[in-house]
C-alpha cells in the first residue's frame, strides 16, 4: 500500500488529521488495531474548547455537535461547602465551552471518514515504524492475519500513549518529562439527569468529586480513590454516598441518584516527550503528551496538534517551503506546555494527596479562595479551561 500520510490510530487526532488532509486534498491512510465498535463506545471526557469547536465545524463534521452538544458558560467550583461559579465568557472576552463527548466526535468522524475520506483499516495493527529518517518512512503492519506493509512520505503516530510510533524516536533523540499522581478517578456513567446544569469540580477533605454530564438524561461523575483502586470494589450505593458528601453545600443543594451504567478507574499522569517529530515521522496527541483529565485538555491538544500538522503540509505543498513542518513540535510544545501548567494547577488545587498535611490543605483552601475573590485569578482558570489559541 502506498499513501501520501500514514496515520496510525484512530482516535480523535487520527480521525481528525484524516479529514483535514481530505480536505486539503492530501491522501492518507489511517491505521487502527480495535475495531469500530470498541472505538466509538471508548468512554473519555467530553469538553470541547471554541477552538475544538471552530475546527470541527470549519472541517464540516460539527453538525451533531451543534444540534446535540451543550454549550457551557462557566463551572463551578466548591470548597468548605462554599460555592463559587466562573464564568467564562465575562473573563475571556466571550469564550465558552460544549459538552460534547468524546466517543461522539469520534463517531461522526469515523461516519465522513467511511463515507467520502481515504481508507480506514479496522484491527489493523501497526507493528513498526521504519525508515522514518529516510524519505520513504513505512509502517509495518497486520491486517486481516497477514502482515503488509504501507509505504508514506510521512508518518503521524496518533497511536496515543501505548503505541509504537514513540518507540522508533531512538533514546538518545528523546527526553521525557513525567509526574505520576498518587490518586486515580473513579468515573461513572448514570441514567440520571444531572443535578446541575453546568460542572461541578469539588476539593474536599475526602478527596476530588466531579460532576459532569454526557446530554440532559445521563450524568458523568466521578470521584478520587486512592491509585490501583479496582472499580469493581465500589458498590453504587458507595459511591453516591461517597459523591453526596464530598459536593455538601451550606445551601442544602442534593445529588440525584440513578442507575450506574458504567464504571471505570482512570490513572493520572502528567507526560510530554519530547521532540513530537523525528525525520519523517510524527507524533500528535496522547501519543507525544498526557494530561490529568482535571482540565479537560486531552482531545483539545490532539486538536492542535492535528491541526498545526495539517497546516504545515499544506504549506509544504502550496508554497514548497518546510519551514512550518520544522517548527511543528516546537509550535505544538508551547500550547502543550501551557495545558500541561494549567491541567497541573488544576489537579493540584481540587485533589487532596494521600500525604497532604495540614499546611498543603490550607495552601489549597487560600488558593481556591484566592480565585473567588479575584478578577485576575480566576481570569487565568478561565482562560485556561476554555483553552489557549491556535499558533
Ligand atoms: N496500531 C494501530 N492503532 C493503534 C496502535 C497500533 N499499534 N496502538 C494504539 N492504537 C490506537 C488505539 O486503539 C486508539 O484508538 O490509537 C488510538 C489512539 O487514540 P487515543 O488514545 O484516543 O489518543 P488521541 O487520538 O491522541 O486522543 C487523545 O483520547 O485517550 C483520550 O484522554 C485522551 O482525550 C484524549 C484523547
Ligand atoms: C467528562 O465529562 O468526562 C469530563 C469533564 C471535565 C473534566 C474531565 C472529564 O475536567
Amino acid at each position: 500500500m502506498r499513501t501520501t500520510v500514514g496515520i496510525i490510530g484512530a482516535g480523535p487526532a487520527g480521525l481528525l488529521l484524516a479529514r483535514l488532509l481530505h480536505n486539503a486534498g492530501i491522501d492518507s491512510v489511517v491505521l487502527e488495531s480495535r475495531d469500530r465498535a470498541y472505538v466509538e463506545r471508548r468512554q473519555r471526557a467530553g469538553i470541547l474548547e471554541q477552538g475544538t469547536v471552530d475546527v470541527l465545524r470549519a472541517a464540516g463534521v460539527g453538525g451533531r455537535m451543534d444540534r446535540e452538544g451543550l454549550r457551557h458558560d462557566g463551572i463551578e467550583l466548591r470548597f468548605a461547602r462554599e460555592r463559587h461559579r466562573v464564568d467564562f465568557p465575562a473573563l475571556t472576552g466571550g469564550s465558552s465551552v460544549m459538552v460534547y463527548a468524546q466517543t461522539e466526535v469520534c463517531k461522526d468522524l469515523i461516519a465522513l471518514q467511511i463515507e467520502e475520506g481515504g481508507p480506514l483499516l479496522f484491527e489493523a495493527e501497526a507493528l513498526a515504524v521504519e525508515g522514518a529518517e529516510s524519505e520513504r518512512p513505512r509502517v509495518r503492519f497486520r491486517h486481516e492475519g497477514r502482515e503488509d506493509v504501507l509505504e508514506c512520505d510521512y508518518v503521524v503516530g496518533c497511536d496515543g500513549f501505548w503505541g509504537v510510533a514513540r518507540r522508533a524516536i531512538p533514546a538518545e533523540h528523546s527526553r521525557v518529562f513525567e509526574r505520576m499522581y498518587p490518586f486515580s478517578w473513579l468515573g461513572i456513567l448514570a441514567d440520571v439527569p444531572p443535578s446541575h446544569d453546568e460542572l461541578v469540580y469539588a476539593r474536599h477533605d475526602r478527596g476530588f468529586a466531579l460532576l459532569s454530564m454526557r446530554s440532559s438524561a445521563v450524568s458523568r461523575l466521578y470521584l478520587q480513590v486512592p491509585e490501583g483502586t479496582d472499580a469493581g470494589s465500589w458498590a453504587d450505593e458507595e459511591i453516591w454516598d461517597e459523591l453526596e458528601r464530598r459536593f455538601e453545600t451550606a445551601d442544602g443543594w442534593s445529588l440525584k441518584r440513578g442507575g450506574i451504567t458504567s464504571k471505570s478507574v482512570t490513572p493520572m499522569r502528567s507526560h510530554v516527550h519530547e521532540p513530537m517529530r523525528h525525520g519523517r515521522l510524527f507524533l500528535a496527541g496522547d501519543a507525544a503528551h498526557i494530561v490529568p483529565p482535571t482540565g479537560a485538555k486531552g482531545l483539545n491538544l490532539a486538536v492542535g496538534d492535528v491541526v498545526t500538522f495539517a497546516r504545515a503540509l499544506v504549506h509544504l505543498e502550496e508554497t514548497g517551503s518546510v519551514e512550518r513542518l520544522d517548527a511543528y513540535s516546537e509550535t505544538c510544545l508551547r500550547r502543550v506546555w501551557q495545558a500541561e501548567r494549567f491541567s497541573y494547577d488544576m489537579t493540584t488545587l481540587l485533589h487532596r494527596a494521600p500525604d497532604a498535611t495540614p499546611f498543603e490543605d490550607r495552601v489549597q483552601l487560600a488558593r481556591l479562595r484566592r480565585i473567588a475573590t479575584s478578577r485576575a485569578a480566576e481570569t487565568d482558570l478561565a482562560e485556561g479551561y476554555t483553552g489557549f489559541p491556535l499558533d
